[in-house]
């Protein structure tokens, strides 16, 4: 079986979501606490034995090539006034050199075509996928458990959670078969189906571990959903002669491409932190309770 090194990070999305925010700063930039949530990712990958990143990104997107580079003014200026704590919290997250690739993806058309534009990088290969809006939390970290199925298996795996049934239709859902090592057989792929239509709620969340073949597939691939060429289409040609898997995740992903899932994701790893728990929590409590007295008051 073929090592997993490499990951492709797709990041050249709009962020149409959070505008204006977004109008001149990557939604990939935004922080959770005090980190990019793209470093989330970064941190994921290199955590679960990944060795190099290909980051996918579009116009407006040099911020995030600049932000994994390293610092000399900034470091000099914290060495000078003596800001340890900061100096290692920056050393800790820059990649090593060589770690890193950037690819232009020209225009959005669609995951599976940011995917593609990583082929000759990621070569004759599996490699990682993490869409990095989606942020792991608790667990070993997704991509972790996602490499240990993989072991198990080999082939495709894809990680997994349990939707609201009503919601499928924000996601990819897979069909669930016949327990495999940590996971499951997939018997089926649906990209956003209506609940009445899903094979399951076990939906798609962000963390997939491919095939090098997704490529050519990628690249005669019809539009799809919204005119994009989508990812999950592949994966349904693909699975006619290749197994696909899904590890189901012992944490959770927070959608950060959504303002509720940023806001939940601040708060769960702020309430985390040893050094922000205490006042972060006495403050969300003092919240509920002011709200709570407002509506009696109503
Ligand atoms: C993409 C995938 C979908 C997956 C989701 C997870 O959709 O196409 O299968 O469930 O990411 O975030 P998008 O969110 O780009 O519409």
């Amino acid at each position: 079986m073929q090592k997993v090194r490499k990951a492709v990070i797709p990041v050249a999305g709009l962020g149409t979501r959070f505008l204006p925010a977004t109008k001149s700063m990557p939604k990939e930039m935004l922080p959770v606490v005090d980190r990019p949530v793209v470093q989330y990712a970064v941190d994921e990958a290199f955590e679960a034995g990944i060795e190099h990143i290909v980051f996918v990104t579009g116009r407006n997107k040099a911020v995030i090539e600049d932000y994994f580079d390293l610092h000399p003014e900034l470091i000099g200026t914290l060495e000078q006034t003596g800001k340890k704590t900061q100096l290692e919290a920056l050393e800790s997250m820059l990649p090593v050199a060589g770690a890193t690739s950037f690819i232009r993806q020209q225009s959005p058309q669609g995951l599976g075509h940011a995917v593609w534009c990583a082929r000759e990088v990621i070569g004759d290969e599996p490699f990682a996928l993490l869409l990095p809006d989606m942020v792991s939390f608790g667990g070993r970290g997704c991509l972790a458990e996602t490499m240990d199925l993989y072991r198990q298996t080999g082939g495709n795996v894809i990680a997994v959670e349990r939707c609201d049934p009503s919601e499928t239709s924000k996601y990819g859902i897979v069909g669930r078969g016949t327990e495999a090592g940590s996971g499951f057989e997939v018997t089926a792929m649906v990209e956003k189906p209506a609940p009445a239509n899903a094979p399951s709620n076990y939906y798609i969340n962000g963390r997939y571990i491919l095939q090098p073949e997704i490529f050519s597939l990628l690249g005669n691939q019809q539009r799809g959903a919204g005119n994009e060429i989508q990812l999950t289409d592949a994966m349904v040609r693909l699975s006619k002669s290749q197994s696909f898997y899904a590890q189901p995740f012992n944490g959770r992903m927070f959608d950060c491409g959504s303002k509720e899932g940023f806001i939940e994701a601040t708060i769960a790893f702020a309430l985390a932190r040893n050094d922000m728990k205490g006042p972060v929590l006495e403050m969300l409590q003092a919240f509920v309770r002011s709200h709570e007295r407002q509506e009696v008051a109503a």
